[in-house]
């Protein structure tokens, strides 16, 4: 056990990690992380974990949490910056700390009372609908005379929007601007530097706006309760009483944003790794029953959260090597759910791994919320689509978004197959 050196030139390779020529394919990156560097500490307080065992032992262990504002161990740089985010978060009434960044025992309670609304069989009850939404977006899908489909903008996009929507009661009228408020936040996790002060006014309009139509939804849900989710939380209590107004709104957005965009990418790499190993598309075409797999191969091979970060609460052991009280570490999911001592060939995309075990929702106290839901829309999703795919092939190339945190397609163009016939249906 010790301590491992600063290295700065690692500083300038985890920057390097968010250069717009990476998103396309981080992947050669991750791996040299995870074999010349896989427990790097590229400045005081702060380390970058990229094996799959390290990762999962700090996500599962309550020496490492979310970081409190006034903790006494931040460096002031760090002190102010971490301040800096909590006031912007808080500034509109807004709980400042989602259940996302939150510690126990908040982190406790939050998690209990919404678990009392968004339970599993509110989730299973949700399948038919799904099932129909998915139908219905891809009977619209544009048969035009060039018979191209961009699959994120056609399905992978508005379905989840309509779902999380749905449970949640938000007219169909609002959610554009939704879709827009959560676009902006969703780049709000990426590292500070690569966020323009232009793209941090937005955020700071989006939340605020976002928090104002929330607010304006809640005394309408309180004097006649529907069966939604947000009436359902309201309806929340224990003990220590219900959800706050600032929590409830912090909740509901925190669904909103993570319940779409994370399930957008899902489905867009779900198509896009079929369409580029056509053994495998072959194999899921031949056997249905492999959907579930397919999907938890996506979440693998292509997790839609590439990164996400810890504080240490107190010290730790990691790897052998002493994490101080008061540093940061970074997990590179993406380079976790690579990595050789998880499964054979972890670079290669394979619906029939009899198990895909992966970091994609996390792992311990906050692992993903909407995991059930998340992927329950991906099966559909992808039965629908499965007799359709083999007549497709990707047009052009694909477009990602420029968010490194939340890595996902922008836009991915479908067209005929040579020789499949007129149009994408
Ligand atoms: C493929 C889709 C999804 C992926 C890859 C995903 C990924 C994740 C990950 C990695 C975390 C943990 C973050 C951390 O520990 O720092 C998380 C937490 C969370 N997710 Fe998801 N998510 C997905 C879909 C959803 C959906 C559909 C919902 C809601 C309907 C949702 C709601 C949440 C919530 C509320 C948390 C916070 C849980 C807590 O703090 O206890 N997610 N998700």
């Amino acid at each position: 056990m010790g301590e491992l050196p600063v290295r700065p030139d690692d500083l300038r390779a985890l920057a390097g990690l968010f250069s717009p020529g990476i998103v396309a394919d981080p992947y050669p990156v991750y791996a040299r992380w995870r074999t010349e560097r896989p427990v790097a500490r590229p400045r005081e307080r702060l380390y970058v974990l990229s094996r799959f065992a390290d990762c999962e032992a700090v996500l599962a262990d309550p020496a490492f949490g979310r970081v409190e504002e006034n903790d006494v161990r931040l460096a002031p740089g760090q002190a102010r910056a971490v301040a800096r985010r909590v006031v912007a978060r808080g500034a509109d009434g807004v709980s400042a700390r989602s259940m996302l960044q939150s510690n126990p025992p908040d982190h406790t309670r939050l998690r209990r009372l919404v678990s009392r609304a968004f339970t599993p069989a509110r989730v299973r009850e949700l399948a038919p609908r799904v099932e129909a939404l998915t139908a219905s977006l891809l009977s619209g899908a544009p048969d035009g005379p060039d018979g191209r489909f961009d699959l994120i903008a056609g399905l992978a996009l508005p379905l989840p929007v309509a779902v999380i929507s749905e449970l949640l009661g938000i007219p169909v009228a609002d959610r554009p601007r939704l879709v827009a408020w959560s676009d902006a936040l969703a780049r709000s996790l990426d590292p500070g530097f690569l966020i323009s002060e232009e793209d941090r006014a937005r955020q700071r309009e989006a939340r605020l706006e976002f928090a104002a139509y929330l607010r304006g939804l809640l005394p309408s849900r309180r004097r006649s309760p529907g069966d939604d989710l947000i009436s359902a939380l309201i309806g929340v209590h224990d003990s220590g009483g219900a959800l706050t107004e600032g929590e409830l709104i912090g909740l509901c957005m925190l669904l909103l944003i993570a319940g779409h965009e994370t399930t957008r990418s899902l489905i867009g790499s779900a198509v896009l790794a079929l369409l580029r190993h056509p053994a495998e598309l072959a194999a899921l075409s031949a056997d249905p029953a492999l959907v579930g797999p397919a999907v938890e191969e996506v979440l693998r091979y292509d997790p839609p959260v590439q990164l996400i970060s810890r504080f240490a609460l107190r010290s730790a052991e990691v790897a052998g090597s002493t994490i101080a009280a008061g540093s940061f570490v970074v997990m590179l999911l993406g380079a976790a759910n690579r990595d050789p001592a998880l499964c054979a060939d972890p670079g290669h995309f394979s619906v029939r791994r009899a198990v895909a075990r992966h970091l994609a929702f996390g792992q311990g106290i906050h692992f993903c919320l909407g995991a059930p839901l998340a992927r329950l829309e991906g099966a559909i999703a992808l039965r629908q689509l499965l007799p359709l795919l083999p007549r497709l092939r990707v047009c052009g190339e694909p477009e990602w978004k420029p968010n490194t945190v939340l890595r996902g397609l922008e836009h991915l163009w479908l067209e005929q197959a040579p020789g499949a016939g007129a149009g994408v249906r």
